[in-house]
Order: C-alpha cells, then structure tokens, then sequence
C-alpha cells in the first residue's frame, strides 16, 4: 500500500484513544514505510491548539513512550495539522472542508477516524454529509467507528438507520481493535493451517471452551464513559469476547477475504442459544471490584472512583456461559469472562478436551488422568501450551501431565500493535478484521436481555476485592460440572 494518497482525519485527536494508541500506530505506519510521502494528519479536537502546538504536543507524547527515534519523529509530526472546532457547529464541517479542497491531490482520499462520543458519531455523520464530505466522486471516503456500537441492540439499529443514509457499507469500518490483536488472528492459523486440530475441534472431542480477558487496571479515568456507557458485557463481552468466541468457533472460510470472514462469523453468533433468563445466574454473573490490592498497591472500590455515579450498578466483571446451537457444537460450553482490577494481566483461551473413551490406567489407585488442555495465550505472552499425559519413568506404570509449550513469537521480534494493523487495513481497504453489521447485532441479540435484566435487578452486582479472580460466585457457573477456571497459561 505504500504510495496510497489520503488524509486521516482524527476526531477527538487530544483524546485518550488517539494520545495512546492511534497516533502510537500511525508514527510506526511511518516508520516502517507504509505512509506515502503526501499523507497528511489532520487532528480535529475542542483544544485550541494550532498546527505547530499540537505537533510539539505529539512530539512530546511520542516521545516518552520506547522505540521512538528522533529524526523519524521529526520527519513523522511534519505531517500533522490541526483544526480547532466544535463538532456541533456547521462553520467547523466548512473549515474541514477547506482542509481537504486544499490538500492537493492525496485529499481525494480521506479517512475520517471518530475517536469520540458514541453519542456523536451520527451527528458528526450528518454534519460531514452536509459539506459533502462523504461523496466519492475522486476518490474514496471511509470511516471508522470505534465500539461500542450503540448500547443496546435497539440503539445498534437505530445508529445503523442514520449511518447509511449518508455511508455506503463499503465505507464504514467499525473497529474491533481485539480482532487486531497479533494472537487473535493467530487463532485463524492455528485452527486452519494445522491439520491436527481440525478433527477433534468439535463436540465429539472438546468438553468445553473458556476465553478470559483479566485487567489489573481499574476504570483509567474514563469512569465517565465505563459507568454510563460501558460496563464489563457493553464494553468487553458484546465485542471483543464474542469476536473471539466467533474465530473459534467458526467454520473454515472459502477464503480471508472479508465478506468470507465474516459470513462465517456472523452465523456463530446468529446460533448462539437465548441465555436462559429463569436460570440467570446459572449463565451470567456480574460483579463490581471493592477496595483492595493489586500488586502490592492499595486500590479503591469502583464506587469510589472519580466520576462514578453514587450507588452506581455498572458491572466491572462479567462471566457468561454461552452454547452455540450448532452442528459442530452443540451443548459444548463456552465460558466467557472478564473483570477489571483482577490479579494479573491476561488473556487466555483454554480448550479442555474430553477424556478419552477408555480409561486403562484408572484403575491403578496411583494415576487420576488429567484430560487435555490446549491454552492459548493471547497476552501478555502469546504462547501455546499442551497438556497431554505421558509416562513416569520407573518400572511402574505411573503417569504425570506434561506440557508442550511455544511461544509463537521469537525473542526481539517485534509485535505490531493491534492499531497498526487496523489503521492499515483502512488505507488498504481490507476491512476483513472490521465488523459487519449483522455481526454486531447478532452480538447485541446475545447479551441484551441480559443486561435489560441486570437493569431491573435492585441489588447491586456481586462485591469483589480488588486483587482477586472476581467475585466467588463466578464458579457457580459451572453447577456440578466439575470445570473450574484456569486463570493461568
Ligand atoms: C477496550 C475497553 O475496548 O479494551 C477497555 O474499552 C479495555 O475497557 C480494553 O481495557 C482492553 O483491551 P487491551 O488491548 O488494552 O487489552
């Protein structure tokens, strides 16, 4: 793609999104050659800085971070300009307008990134569509819409409504940045470039699946989006979790091509069964982190943090259990979870295979048999571990599980941030790592009535110490299963 014209325009270009992660990963597009000469970047934000203040601005962000060399940077914030305005305000639709008209040749193709409000994403839509912003006669016109995509499944519909009268589908990229992680587009390889997993990935041979997404951080100073907005199910389950859920689960694509992809995924999450709502708890459990203790360090409960509503009933954790009424997959478990302020750091897929069909060393009184364990590591490491039996050595028949163990990536290689690859994408065009539509939905048609039941629930979500794997209940998920999580690789 090196030599593709166009300008990114960020919206809420002072923002957190765009200060930590999408100037970050336009800086390493530049470094590694994939931005053409001409390609500009245009922050739009309420700041009042000019072009030449808020490129000393990014310097100095970009600078504190690693892997930041001088001259690149000098050479990268030369790209930058900045529009000061109001999103609500029809001058501001002109001035961009001006921008691009005079932007020579690569304004033809503009990307408008909203890393914004939810809440203006349609107005932004309208005001671009206004100033004709969003035709393609000369060239191409995307934008991408950050998650989440609505907050609930009936505002899903209608943002989608306002969205495309004034965007083709073509146009709208809305982003998942988990789909952009390195380890989650590796679990497309794993499952379709190995052929041993293929035959037992199906309800013959697995017993059940669990995708854990733990943070140690809290709400980050964003609590007043997380508590109106977001929530462990908006903010974690509906998206990224399902989207793992869905490449697991998947059949094999006719190809990676994106209408591929995602035909495959949609019907994953199409056929996933209504959460029983009589037997709630047996299926979701939701908690919020009280005071504790994460790594050494004393944290506040979540009702605590700035900007939380008093009494607020905004879950920080959320566990669901989730069947896919499938020909693959029926009555398989899958387990998901997520929590903030949790013990450590970590996202993981585990697959725990059934035991086999007879057991030769049970009888022994010496052997209980492990069943297998396939984990997969999505960060901090991206390893993938096996745990198989194997025999003791010694004259008597023992055995003890062992476990193969790889790291898919080799020391001092270096791991593309998920924006990268996303922000990419878009110049190319590719929107295979983007969301659909109708994958949206289906994920809103899975955890809304949830959440409309959490809403009418007058106690508040489970209370659990900061510091810890959630709240106790959580294991009640797995009735007399005998499952338990697995909070480690
Ligand atoms: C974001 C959520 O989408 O994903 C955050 O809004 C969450 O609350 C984050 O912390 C987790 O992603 P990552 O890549 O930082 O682990």
């Amino acid at each position: 793609c090196v030599g593709i014209s166009h300008a990114y325009v960020i919206f809420g270009a002072t923002g957190n999104l765009a200060v930590t992660k999408l100037l970050p990963a336009l800086y390493q597009l530049h470094c590694a050659g994939y931005l053409a000469d001409d390609v500009e970047i245009l922050g739009c934000g309420r700041t009042p800085f000019t072009s030449e203040t808020w490129r000393a601005e990014v310097r100095q962000q970009l600078l504190a971070r690693d892997e930041v060399e001088t001259v690149a940077l000098d050479n990268f914030v030369q790209r930058l300009d900045y529009l000061a305005g109001s999103l609500k305000d029809a001058a501001f639709y002109q001035s961009l307008g001006e921008w691009i008209g005079n932007d020579g040749e690569c304004a033809n193709n503009v990307i408008f990134y909203l890393s914004i409000s939810p809440d203006l994403y349609v107005e932004v839509t309208e005001g671009l569509a206004a100033a004709h912003l969003l035709e393609e006669s000369q060239g191409f016109r995307r934008m991408v819409i950050e998650k989440p995509f609505g907050h609930d499944l009936e505002s899903a519909r209608t943002l989608q409504h306002s969205l495309s009268e004034h965007l083709k589908e073509e146009q709208i990229y809305r982003i998942d940045h988990y789909v952009g992680k390195e380890a989650v587009q590796n679990l497309l390889v794993l499952r379709f470039a190995n052929l041993i997993l293929e035959p037992l990935w199906n309800r013959h041979h697995i017993d059940h699946i669990q995708i854990t997404h733990a943070e140690t951080v809290g709400v980050e100073g964003r609590a007043n989006y997380y508590d109106h907005s977001g929530g462990a199910v908006r903010d974690m389950i509906q998206s990224h979790l399902l989207q793992v859920m869905a490449l697991l689960a998947m059949e094999p694509p006719v190809s990676l091509e994106a209408e591929a992809l995602r035909n495959e995924k949609v019907k994953v999450l199409q056929s996933i069964r209504p959460v029983d709502l009589e037997q709630l708890e047996m299926y979701a459990i939701r908690g919020q982190y009280a005071a504790g203790e994460v790594k050494g360090q004393p944290v506040p409960g979540y009702l605590q943090e700035e900007g939380v509503a008093a009494g607020s009933h905004t879950e920080s954790y959320a566990a669901m259990k989730l069947y896919i009424d499938n020909w693959r997959w029926k009555d398989v478990p899958f387990y998901l979870r997520t929590g903030k302020r949790l013990q450590e750091r970590r996202s993981l897929v585990a697959v725990r295979f059934k035991q086999p069909p007879m057991q030769l060393f049970q009888g022994s009184g010496i052997y209980q048999p492990h069943p297998n364990w396939l984990l997969i590591g999505i960060q901090p490491e991206d390893a993938v571990r096996m745990e198989i039996s194997a025999k003791v050595p010694g004259l008597e028949m023992r055995t003890r599980q062992i476990v193969m163990d790889a790291s898919v990536s080799t020391p001092g290689e270096r791991k593309a941030e998920a924006y990268e690859e996303l922000l990419l994408d878009v110049i190319k065009g590719d929107r295979s790592l983007f969301l659909r539509y109708d994958e949206v939905k289906a994920a809103w048609v899975v955890v809304d009535p949830v959440m409309q039941r959490w809403a009418q629930d007058e106690q508040l979500p489970l209370q659990y110490p900061a510091g810890g794997w959630g709240p106790k209940a959580a294991e009640k998920i797995f009735g007399d299963s005998g499952r338990a999580w697995r909070h480690t690789l």
